[in-house]
């Protein structure tokens, strides 16, 4: 049977073994939902071994288990080692979903749950084409499965778990499905990701909370004192304002900046994707640049204070707020650390104390388009898309894919088939039947053509 014919007459089953994948809620950041991801680690170790893979073996780390499982079909062909993670963010808020996001509907041709896009769809796409290749008896390369269960937090034990697993992660390349294309019809390769730096203050006021009347105009306020000290972090012209910052940020070319706005962008339809009159950011810089090439720094989270129902009138004694920052090659997350650091206890008034600790970071990346990694992707998605694709920089963080290089010398090809409509991270995520197929039809051809070009 050849691939194609494999890939329609078992599609609606591909689709429905990710549906009951979506079903099991593998949220990683939240404790109470511990069984859940290690029954779904379980679930993706069956599927492993129900497409052919060998060797497959739930591997414990100090948090959640990452599944190995491989395919060697000769010690002298290429070797793809495809990472990818089987948990979730948290759903809420939930009231915003218009279905629940642990049962999965198909609603205008889409897979509405959370994670059908990041990355249990991606990820699962692999599996799925992994199985279409071992039943055509077309699969050309080795193959080497990691999907891990610790990404959304930050992968803390993925480091632990690849420097004792040298050996086994041997590979070419790996193979990443965790980002997104331009469009359905603009397909496009991601080449670049950005790097974090994750942080959380605390600013304490008095020693308890207040009576604002008794109290109010005599003391810091911490929550108007944290406002303050959040609104200084940028400058006029929306730069991040810490000493130090930017003094490590690789700086393109103008043939670079140049070939980067030949990638089409409406602003029109971006803003109003998003019900925006306006764009905001950095001086000097296109939309495309500012979330890609551009370091930043954002409030994730902000709270304090009475926010119950009514009023009460109170100083609260401690304000807090969780602060990331993405950073750009050539930064150290751990130096923009020590910068925040030491910038934000400088700024802080004698009038309160200010707490600062670091969540977790990862460095960015830069992907090369002149492998035969990236070439085999780019004539994969020509041949099933009609189109070269483009490579684009995406502003996101995948912690994991410096780590590769530094760890195992390894180059990563990230062959996203997302869209930045599918709300990831947001209420109703949704994956695209239609990219969910896609990648699995254009998976075989890259390693169909990798295994070609590699010789
Ligand atoms: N799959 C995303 C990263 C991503 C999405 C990159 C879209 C490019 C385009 C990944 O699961 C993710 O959410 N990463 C986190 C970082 C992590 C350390 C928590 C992120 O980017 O916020
Ligand atoms: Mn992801
Ligand atoms: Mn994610």
């Amino acid at each position: 049977m050849t691939p194609q014919t494999y890939l329609t007459e078992n599609k609606d089953r591909f689709i429905n073994e990710l549906l009951d994948l979506l079903r099991i809620p593998s949220i990683s950041a939240d404790p109470a939902y511990k069984e859940s991801v290690f029954k779904t680690a379980d679930e993706v170790k069956k599927r492993l071994i129900e497409a052919g893979a060998d060797n497959v073996e739930i591997c414990q780390t100090k948090g959640y288990p990452v599944v190995y499982g491989e395919k060697i079909i000769s010690p002298s062909s290429p070797t793809v080692l495809v990472y990818g993670h089987y948990d979730v963010q948290p759903p809420d808020p939930l009231d915003l979903w218009t279905s629940p996001p642990f049962e999965p509907v198909i609603k205008d041709e889409k897979i509405y749950a959370r994670g059908a896009c990041d990355d249990k769809g991606q990820m699962y796409m692999h599996v799925k084409a992994f199985e279409l290749m071992m039943r055509t008896n077309t699969l050309p390369c080795n193959i080497k499965f990691m999907i891990e269960g610790e990404e959304e937090v930050g992968s803390d034990n993925l480091g632990t778990f690849v420097k004792a697993n040298k050996d086994r992660l041997k590979a070419d390349v790996v193979l990443i499905s965790d980002t997104g294309m331009i469009a359905n019809d603009i397909p496009s390769i991601t080449v670049g990701l950005r790097g974090l730096c994750y942080m959380e203050v605390e600013v304490t006021g008095p020693n308890r909370d207040l009576h604002s009347g008794i109290y109010g105009g005599a003391v810091a306020n911490p929550i108007n004192i944290l406002c303050e000290m959040i609104t200084s972090l940028h400058d006029k012209d929306n730069k991040v304002n810490i000493l130090g910052f930017y003094d490590k940020v690789q700086v393109l070319s103008a043939e670079e900046r140049a070939e980067m706005a030949k990638a089409p962008f409406s602003l029109d339809e971006y803003k109003k994707h998003l019900d925006l009159s306006d764009i905001h950011g950095e001086t000097g810089y296109s939309t495309n640049e500012r979330v890609s090439i551009r370091p930043t720094l954002d409030v994730n989270g902000i709270w304090g204070g009475y926010t119950g129902e009514g009023a009460k009138t109170v100083i609260a004694s401690k304000a807090y707020a969780k602060i990331s920052m993405r950073l750009v090659p050539d930064q150290n997350p751990e130096e923009v650390k020590e910068l925040f650091t030491k910038h934000f206890l400088s700024i802080a008034p004698k009038s309160v104390k200010v707490k600062v600790t670091p969540h977790h970071g990862g460095d960015a990346a830069v992907t090369p388009t002149d492998s035969i990694a990236y070439q085999a992707a780019s004539k994969a998605m020509e041949t099933t898309f009609g189109k070269k694709p483009i490579p684009q920089r995406t502003g996101g963080s995948i912690p994991i894919v410096a780590l590769f290089e530094k760890e195992l010398g390894l180059k990563t090809v990230l062959f996203g088939f997302g869209l930045d409509s599918d709300a990831i991270h947001s209420p109703n995520e949704h994956y695209g039947v239609f990219n969910y197929l896609k990648g699995i039809e254009t998976i075989p051809h890259f390693f169909k053509n990798f295994a070609e070009m590699s010789k």
